[in-house]
């Protein structure tokens, strides 16, 4: 796993997700089957909350619906921009939503002013899960909660897979495993359970899969700067070909092509309660 996410890579994500927020709520489906199997481990109500990477605010507006005050924090200009002025999603008719831009390594709340910290598809862009942990700590107040559900190693297996046939380059971003998400929120000082759980979309072609991940502007590799990931061969048509015959062979379910993503959910507690 990449040990920091430079300011340069930062740049680079806000960059990607900022350009998705046109078309990322129609395309990014097994992002909100996650949101709304995250917000299930929520109770009715949550007090003053915090939503971290609330991308197009759809989820953020689900959460200020059981809120009395919600802030909502997005590294992506972009993204918030469409958050709070053209979003389709039930309104904020009560203003309770504060949106701010921001990095959820460095969280730009009071310390110990909310009940409930949200986060759903986010994390996993964080290098640092401690510092993470400890931020989300930090802001909870005594008794609080946090539900965050996180993309873990071992996501897009089959893309890695497929890859290694044809060069030794990474293509596909090599996220934390599910333990050392736990094990932060322990260190940080929180009470923490957590699940997993395997969600897979399918795809009619390679170029349509790759895209899926392109539309919701996660293609960003956070590994891009090492070395040995300079010169991986571009992607030409008959690569594509080659590669798209290769994951059929491997993983095709009735002609169909799978992508898993592989998340974590962790509650946690603040361990004062
Ligand atoms: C896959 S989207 C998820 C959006 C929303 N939570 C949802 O479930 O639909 C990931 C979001 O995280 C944001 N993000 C990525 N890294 C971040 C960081 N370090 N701090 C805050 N937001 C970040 C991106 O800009 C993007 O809006």
């Amino acid at each position: 796993m990449h040990k920091q996410v430079s300011h340069t890579q930062k740049i680079r994500i806000a960059r990607q997700f900022s350009r998705a927020a046109g078309q990322y709520n129609e395309a990014a489906q097994i992002q909100l089957q996650v949101a709304m199997d995250a917000l299930s481990y929520l109770p009715e109500q949550v007090g003053v909350s915090l939503d971290i990477g609330c991308g197009t605010g759809r989820i953020t507006r689900m959460l200020a619906a059981r809120s009395n005050t919600t802030y909502a924090i997005d590294i992506a200009m972009g993204m918030l921009h469409y958050a709070k002025t053209e979003s389709v999603s039930p309104p904020d008719p009560d203003g309770v939503i504060t949106w701010l831009q921001a990095d959820a390594e460095q969280l730009p709340l009071q310390q110990h002013s909310v009940h409930t910290v949200f986060s759903s598809m986010v994390l996993q862009w964080c290098a640092q899960p401690d510092l993470v942990m400890q931020q989300i700590r930090g802001v909870l107040k005594p008794g609080g909660q946090a539900v965050l559900a996180i993309m873990v190693d071992n996501s897009f297996f089959e893309l890695n897979s497929v890859w290694a046939h044809f060069d030794q380059f990474r293509h596909v971003n090599q996220f934390h495993r599910a333990e050392t998400w736990r094990q932060a929120a322990l260190n940080s000082g929180l009470k923490v359970e957590m699940q997993r759980q395997r969600y897979t979309s399918y795809h009619l072609g390679l170029r349509e899969l790759l895209s899926s991940i392109k539309q919701v502007g996660a293609n960003v590799l956070l590994q891009a700067s090492e070395p040995n990931t300079q010169s991986a061969q571009p992607l030409s048509r008959s690569l594509l070909r080659q590669l798209e015959a290769e994951y059929r062979h491997q993983y095709a379910t009735f002609n169909a092509l799978p992508l898993s993503y592989d998340l974590v959910f962790l509650h946690c507690q603040h361990s004062d309660s």
